[in-house]
């Protein structure tokens, strides 16, 4: 069995045509005959035929052959019956694509189905019956049905033979569609006296090996005078009609006119056609020549039509011309939209010109009617590019991001260009999928915090949370603060979901040991790399009245001069308090009023300095002792002693 190989790889634009390749097959082959090594002939490595998904994808033959992945190799799936894949159509090619996966690529491939030789020629009818008068002429003309076979070219009909042919000779007449109409000729006229019956028979052959015939009987009754035979007012008629017409439409009429009288000039037209379809399509008016139109006209299916018809006496003399219907093409179909391979997913991060999706356009019309444009939706980051003809990918065309769009909708229209216009679309979903590309961020730039140093271990105070536009192990995962000598973190579960970030105090806080606190709270993520955010808690700590006045001393000593002058100053004291504020606004007075003290000393409230008030006498008291106290305006105090030695004057 001879197998062609043609192989050709180009390097579109568009990376994903790779290449084609083309075989050729006879038909009939079984089941699971080897029809090419594609693997082989197009470059591929098995491993990337499994990996790929390699398929078969096409769009109406897709029965009749079947890739096997593992060995590279395409099979017969089903027996390739040439005449019923392309009846009467030569060449005779099934075309598919091969598509793989990760990434997207297709390749073109056309099997080719050679004839072989499995028809016999065939007649419609097994026997026809002529009426010739016995004053026929000698050149008559007598049409005689053709053979049909199914196969093409050598393996079709290739000659006749008529035998005896005694009486007519064959006359084939080559046509244009590169059949043969067949006539028979009368050589030697008829005598009704001596014959009156006549037969022969009709014998076609093809050329294929082996040759194969069908034959056909003629019966002839010899008739006595009609001298003169139907003639047509032309050779060939031609025709137009519009694809779509209806079933009634008058397509052309023919005449024919015979110069007999009576019934010898009575002509009767019919077809002539030996294949099927012509007969099912038209129909002749037998008495006014009326051809008109019984099926459905297909511009798609059938470009034209060559009718065969003849025109015939009561006398058996008959004419023969032909009507050429040409079919006008009317924009009736839709131009149709495959999804050859999509993808549903794309990480956001994907690069330009991914391919995502791509598509297989066809317009059954022809012409204007059946030229396809494909458009997509706008503002969408994808591009819609025109690969070799009727296929189109859809492309990345700028970056993605899935924070700003999740999905997309993006609808295809294709139109055709014909008036009025036909068109169809469809709709690809495309879902983003997260990567790590936004760290976790805080809307403020501080936190600030007033926190009296009062406050007790286990206070809690609220943070701001952390926002991450990722989605999944990309969003938010934890937080840590530092440095963490007096708090601690603490998540707690929302009731939404989320949670609440809170700081707990540990350890007191002590303003008289630093004022200000400044601490860093981090959030990260749980990408890869992973993402972080920080943001500065500033604490202030406020004062409390946790610290009592001090005395510098707790005994002060000093001697005074009997009748020393009212209004002298004595001694200050002092009593210090480390908080601020009024819980550090120390005021002094005299404690103790014994020995007439107050009438004697007086302190400043708030200088600790004391005075001589009154008179001290030695002879009286040789001395005296001042119990201070200082008192913060929070309520703390402490007390201290002065002990005055009153010296001798000679009074
Ligand atoms: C895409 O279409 C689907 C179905 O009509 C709809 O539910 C979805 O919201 C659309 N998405 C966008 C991004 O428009």
């Amino acid at each position: 069995m001879a197998r062609q190989v043609l192989l050709f790889i180009s390097l579109l634009a568009v990376g994903s045509v790779l290449g084609q390749v083309s075989y050729t097959i006879p038909e009939e082959m079984t089941k699971g005959s080897l029809v090419g090594n594609i693997a082989q002939d197009l470059g591929l490595q098995i491993k990337r035929l499994t990996s790929g998904k390699a398929r078969i994808y096409a769009r109406d033959t897709d029965q009749y052959v079947e890739l096997n992945r593992e060995r590279g190799v395409l099979l017969v799936k089903e027996r390739i019956d040439r005449e019923a894949l392309c009846k009467q159509t030569t060449p005779c090619a099934l075309h598919f694509q091969i598509i793989l996966e990760n990434p997207m690529e297709f390749y073109t491939v056309t099997v080719q189905i050679t004839d072989i030789n499995d028809n016999a020629p065939t007649f419609k009818k097994t026997k026809i019956i002529f009426k010739i008068s016995e004053t026929a002429l000698i050149g008559a003309k007598f049409v005689l049905e053709r053979a049909v076979d199914l196969d093409v070219e050598m393996n079709s009909v290739q000659s006749y033979e008529l035998k005896p042919s005694d009486n007519f000779a064959l006359k084939l007449h080559s046509n244009s569609d590169g059949n043969k109409n067949v006539e028979m000729v009368l050589q030697k006229p008829l005598d009704r006296e001596k014959q009156e019956q006549i037969s022969l028979v009709l014998t076609a052959v093809d050329g294929g090996e082996p040759q194969m015939s069908g034959t056909m009987q003629i019966l002839i009754t010899v008739l006595d005078a009609n001298d003169n035979a139907p003639v047509f007012t032309q050779q060939t008629y031609k025709a137009t009609v519009t694809e779509n017409s209806l079933k009634g439409t008058i397509v052309a009429t023919v005449t024919a006119s015979d110069a007999d009288q009576g019934s010898n000039s009575k002509i009767t037209y019919s077809i002539t056609n030996a294949a099927d379809d012509d007969t099912r399509i038209f129909e002749i008016n037998e008495e006014n020549g009326n051809v008109v139109l019984i099926g459905i006209i297909d511009y798609e299916k059938s470009r034209n039509y060559q009718i065969n018809l003849l025109a015939s006496d009561d006398g058996g003399l008959t004419d023969s011309c032909k009507l050429i219907v040409d079919v006008q093409d009317v924009n009736d179909n839709k131009p149709e939209i495959n999804i050859m391979s999509k993808s549903a997913v794309i990480s956001e991060d994907a690069n330009l010109n991914t391919v995502v999706t791509m598509i297989n356009i066809e317009d059954k019309d022809s012409g204007e009617n059946g030229k396809v444009q494909c458009f997509m939706s706008d503002n969408v980051p994808f591009e819609l590019r025109a690969s070799s003809n009727n296929f189109y990918t859809l492309v990345t065309d700028s970056d993605l991001d899935r924070e700003r769009a999740s999905e997309y909708n993006i609808t295809v229209t294709c139109s055709d260009e014909g008036v009025p216009s036909l068109s169809s679309s469809v709709t690809l979903t495309l879902q983003i999928t997260d990567i790590n590309d936004n760290a976790p961020i805080f809307k403020m730039k501080d936190m600030v915090f007033e926190i009296s140093e009062s406050a007790v271990k286990g206070s809690k105070f609220i943070l701001e949370k952390a926002l991450d536009s990722d989605v999944g192990i990309n969003g938010l995962k934890s937080y840590s603060l530092n440095p963490t000598d007096n708090f601690a973190l603490k998540l707690n579960d929302n009731t939404d979901g989320g949670k609440e970030v809170e700081m707990v105090l540990e350890k007191p806080l002590d303003r008289e040991k630093e004022e200000q606190l400044t601490l860093t709270l981090t959030a990260v993520d749980g990408g890869e790399p992973q993402l972080s955010g920080t943001v500065q808690i500033h604490v202030t700590i406020l004062d409390a009245n946790d610290n009592a006045p001090v005395f510098t001393q707790s005994t002060y000593k000093s001697s005074l001069m009997e009748n020393s002058p009212r209004g002298t100053q004595l001694i200050t004291v002092t009593a210090t308090d480390k908080d601020e504020g009024t819980n550090g606004f120390v005021t002094y007075s005299i404690s103790n009023n014994i020995d007439g003290i107050f009438d004697l000393f007086e302190i400043h409230e708030t200088s600790g300095e004391v005075r001589l008030i009154g008179n001290v006498d030695y002879e009286t008291s040789k001395h005296y002792q001042l119990n201070i106290k200082a008192k913060d305006q929070g309520g703390l105090s402490d007390s201290c002693k002065i002990i005055f030695d009153i010296t001798d004057v000679n009074d």
